[in-house]
């Protein structure tokens, strides 16, 4: 995964090394396991690496003052190679001549790595990069900067964003990609240039940006951006403007991201409702000039990974009823790898929070070209994804800082329901009723945060088990996949989730005095049901707590009332949040590092 951040001074007095950890503070999400940064002074390459957040790096760094024109950094989730400094990247090539971070993986690494120790090139540390660090190098002593970058690209297989500095060019940054990221801002009033994974860590100001297509190389300097093709031609390439408003993002008092962006969320399905409320229904703009195709559909594909997938799963049945069209959810990280039928007039919507998810973006080009018409549904306007769908509806939601999703799940949910009455609305399909019982969902959500005492204290009663079932049937069974994905992230302790009547089936058998499980009864048509398989854990001494909307005592004492207002259809949404706030404090209560769990990244670059 990782961030990459590279700067150039050029009219204003930033200083490189500073500049670069503001930036790559930004770009954290995409990983906390290493940071580093390097540059060249007085012709020699420097460089500080360490194991753990950015902020570590200003205590190596110290204060001594360089006269620097540029640096680059990186922020890594790591791949190959353990989290030590050795692994940590800027990664510097066996003649010391280049500094390197890198973004993505070097699939044929070992055969270039025995490629390069034929010739007596040698390795310090286990990572990808060290081998193309090391390939670039041994490339450079046989031809230019520039043409050892192709040279090696052109042996390298898999996915990358690359950024290297040289001793011999010492005010010019390289920057090769391919199928990731990487945008190149000039300022409009400084003339800096900033290089990022992701632009809107770029500073305050106003850009002209180009992202880095495949196979391309940038050669950047204060003064120029080359930018050529896989052959070495000049390429002309038009870019875009782009403002960006790094305000700081504040917790406003609490003590975690992760528990404001629970707490956002009812004022922010509230801006969602009245953001698309139109006439007596609900209406998305952005889907105007598709409504031709959206008259053509026969399917529905939805695809998307971990959270944006289980909004797709909760929300599949009540899109089927609303639009009659038969639709199929795909793990993103699967779907290269299974066997489809070719369906025709199949529309897509692609869920993503950051709109960079590597198994998104590929399951989504892999058969781009078969569907009548993409739909991103994400939280970032100028991410890869977002520009590669035909559509894009926001998440609206504003930046998430929390690794593990909250907000935007519940977003992606209600705006699925919506995109629910849209579809039906083009089609002409009756939903009236459910438009009152939507506009219910924030009064559903105060309601679940107001009892947030009591489920902090079930949380606390519960943090001694160590392992939770979670169940439900129907859309409770996938709002239980999602909370237990909530509870396994932050917490580390092992969570399964289960329809309750696969129970009996055989996990039952995991059923004794020490295992938890967390029932969710939101849907009334079908609680006798679920009461009767919880009736089979509780006879075999298993713990059960209920998040209910009706309390069935005769199964257990620990209920948490959850008030649907009125709404079986869209109870997912508060049964969530609860699943949530339980999650939260019961990690809260472990002491676990809940906005940043260990081995995880917000941003999962990587397939
Ligand atoms: C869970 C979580 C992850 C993401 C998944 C997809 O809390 O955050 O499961 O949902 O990595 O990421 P996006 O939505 O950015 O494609």
């Amino acid at each position: 995964m990782c961030g990459i951040y590279g700067y150039i001074q050029s009219k204003s007095q930033k200083k490189p090394l500073e500049q670069c950890l503001d930036g790559l503070k930004n770009l954290q999400y995409r990983g906390y396991d290493s940071a580093g940064v390097a540059t060249i002074c007085d012709g020699d390459l420097i460089a500080f690496k360490t194991v753990g957040k950015v902020d570590l790096l200003n205590s190596l760094i110290g204060s001594k003052k360089y006269e620097l024109s540029m640096a680059i950094a990186h922020t890594r989730w790591a791949t190959h190679g353990g989290l030590s400094t050795e692994n940590a990247h800027p990664q510097i090539d066996y003649q010391n001549t280049l500094a390197l971070v890198h973004n993505g993986i070097i699939e044929n690494h070992i055969q270039l790595k025995q490629f390069l120790e034929k010739k007596d090139v040698t390795f310090l540390s286990q990572t990808d990069t060290e081998v193309v660090t090391n390939l670039i190098s041994y490339f450079c002593n046989q031809m230019s900067i520039k043409e050892a970058a192709l040279k090696a690209i052109s042996m390298i297989e898999g996915s990358f964003a690359i950024v290297f500095i040289h001793k011999n060019s010492p005010d010019s940054i390289f920057a090769i990609a391919r199928s990731c990221p990487l945008a190149i801002g000039i300022c409009d009033h400084t003339s800096d240039v900033y290089i990022s994974s992701d632009p809107s860590s770029f500073s305050s100001s106003s850009y002209h940006t180009t992202f880095i297509d495949s196979d391309e190389i940038a050669v950047i300097s204060n003064s120029s951006l080359l930018i050529y093709d896989f052959n070495g031609k000049i390429k002309e390439k038009s870019g875009s403007h782009l403002v960006v408003k790094n305000k700081d993002i504040t917790k406003d008092g609490f003590d975690h991201y992760m528990h404001k962006e629970i707490h956002d969320q009812s004022f922010l399905c509230r801006e969602i409702l009245q953001k698309r409320k139109h006439q007596d229904s609900f209406y998305f703009s952005e889907l105007k000039k598709s409504e031709q195709k959206i008259k053509q559909t026969k399917h529905i594909d939805i695809i998307a990974c971990g959270s944006s997938y289980n909004a797709g799963l909760i929300a599949k049945e009540f899109l089927e009823r609303l639009t009659l069209f038969p639709i199929s959810i795909h793990l993103a990280s699967e779907y290269r790898y299974t066997f489809h039928l070719d369906k025709k007039d199949t529309t897509c919507i692609v869920i993503s929070q950051s709109g960079e998810t590597a198994d998104t973006l590929a399951a989504l080009r892999y058969k781009k070209e078969t569907f009548l018409q993409t739909i991103a549904l994400c939280n970032v306007e100028s991410s890869t994804l977002t520009r590669e769908c035909d559509l894009f509806i926001p998440l609206l939601v504003g930046k998430e800082i929390s690794v593990c999703s909250t907000k935007a799940f519940t977003s992606q949910l209600l705006n699925l329901y919506l995109l629910g009455i849209h579809f039906s609305n083009v089609l002409g399909i009756n939903h009236q009723k459910l438009i009152s019982e939507i506009n219910n969902i924030p009064f559903a959500i105060d309601d679940i945060l107001s009892k947030e005492n009591i489920i902090k204290e079930y949380a606390h009663k519960y943090s001694k088990y160590p392992f939770f079932l979670f169940t439900g049937r129907k859309d409770m069974y996938y709002t239980s996949i999602e909370a237990a994905l909530k509870l396994k992230e932050i917490s580390y302790i092992p969570a399964e989730a289960m329809p309750a009547g696969e129970m009996k089936h055989g996990p039952i058998a995991l059923i004794d005095k020490n295992m938890a499980t967390v029932a969710f009864i939101g849907n009334e048509e079908i609680s006798s049901k679920t009461l009767s398989n919880l009736s089979e854990i509780n006879a075999r001494n298993g713990q059960i707590l209920l998040f209910a909307s009706e309390i069935p005592s005769h199964i257990t004492k620990d209920v948490i009332l959850i008030n649907s207002n009125g709404s079986n259809t869209f109870a997912p949404i508060p049964y969530s949040i609860a699943g949530q706030l339980f999650s939260y404090h019961l990690a809260k209560n472990l002491d676990r590092e809940i906005d940043f769990p260990r081995n995880l990244a917000k941003s999962v670059t990587v397939e």
